[in-house]
């Protein structure tokens, strides 16, 4: 972790913030005065951001994936928070990655499992480690995504990796409800960033990292439980949900070419 940066008064936690999304909300975030504490696994990559160059930037460099280096993270925040008289005001769990099973007969096991990991069992270890050190009144941010609204071809691990963070959210709501932390679960559409630049498919109602941004520091400061954007994709994929599968099933195969499932009973 690097040197102690001047003292602002609200601090936010990042993870993921070396690129796309996280990145955008962390330099947002320093434009507004705020403490950032960026987090990302490279140092070698949040340095060539120069992130750290701006006043009121902080880096933590961990794996998500690794419970030793993340809980190594909370004991070095926790001193840096001690030493800086700082308090952990936000906290934005957002780093994660997106793999596709290609085809589901056979099944890929492994990258399923390395997907899960990294979008959710990660998430545990951060909130191990970053809870603790959270005080009333602050708000923890989990980043899922609109794909928990409808089922996506070749999306089942992605897709169950974010709908696992829905729940992993609505359950942490009911319970830190008593420690007066907000939580709030981030479901985007799609946004430009390395991550859907790999993506073969037509994305729809795709929107900027910085309109991203703008909706999720908005529902954060808002205290919205569920943040979901644009709107206008989101209300639509909800909708859908909302009609007999074999309906959404057509409309979903049709653009994608995937064949529709005749279980009815689904
Ligand atoms: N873009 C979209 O359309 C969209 C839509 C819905 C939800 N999301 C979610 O939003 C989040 C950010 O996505 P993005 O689009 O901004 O993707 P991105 O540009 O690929 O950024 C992902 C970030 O997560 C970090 N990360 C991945 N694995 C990590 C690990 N094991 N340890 C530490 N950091 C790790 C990456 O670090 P490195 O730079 O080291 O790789 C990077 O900073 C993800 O959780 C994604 O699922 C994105």
């Amino acid at each position: 972790m690097d040197v102690v940066k001047p003292l602002k008064i609200n601090t936010v936690l990042i993870t993921g913030a070396s690129s796309g999304i996280g990145l955008q909300l962390a330099q947002d975030y320093l434009a507004l005065g705020w403490h950032v504490i960026a987090c990302g696994r490279s140092q070698e990559r949040l340095d060539a951001l120069a992130l750290n160059e701006l006043v009121g930037a902080t880096l933590l460099i961990f794996d998500i994936s690794q419970r030793d280096q993340v809980q190594q993270a909370g004991q070095d925040l926790a001193e840096l928070l001690a030493k800086t008289d700082c308090q952990l005001d936000l906290v934005v769990l957002n780093a994660g990655s997106c793999e596709y099973i290609d085809d589901a007969k056979a099944f890929d096991d492994v990258l399923f499992e390395r997907v899960v990991h990294t979008n959710l069992i990660a998430m545990g270890y951060c909130l191990g480690a970053f809870l603790p050190l959270m005080p009333r009144g602050s708000r923890i941010g989990l980043m899922s995504s609109s794909a928990i609204y409808l089922p996506f071809p070749r999306a089942e691990a992605y897709g169950a990796s974010k709908a696992g963070v829905q729940y992993l959210a609505s359950s942490l709501s009911l319970d830190l409800a008593k420690n007066d932390i907000g939580v709030s679960l981030i479901c985007p559409g799609f946004v430009a960033t390395p991550l859907t630049a790999k993506n073969d498919f037509s994305m729809p109602m795709q929107v900027s990292v910085q309109t991203a941004s703008k909706a999720i520091r908005n529902g954060l400061k808002g205290g919205k439980r569920e943040i979901h954007f644009p709107r206008r994709f989101t209300y639509l994929l909800k909708l859908m949900s909302f009609l007999p599968a074999f309906v959404w099933q057509k409309m979903i195969a049709n653009d994608t070419q995937a064949k529709p499932l005749k279980d009815k009973s689904l």
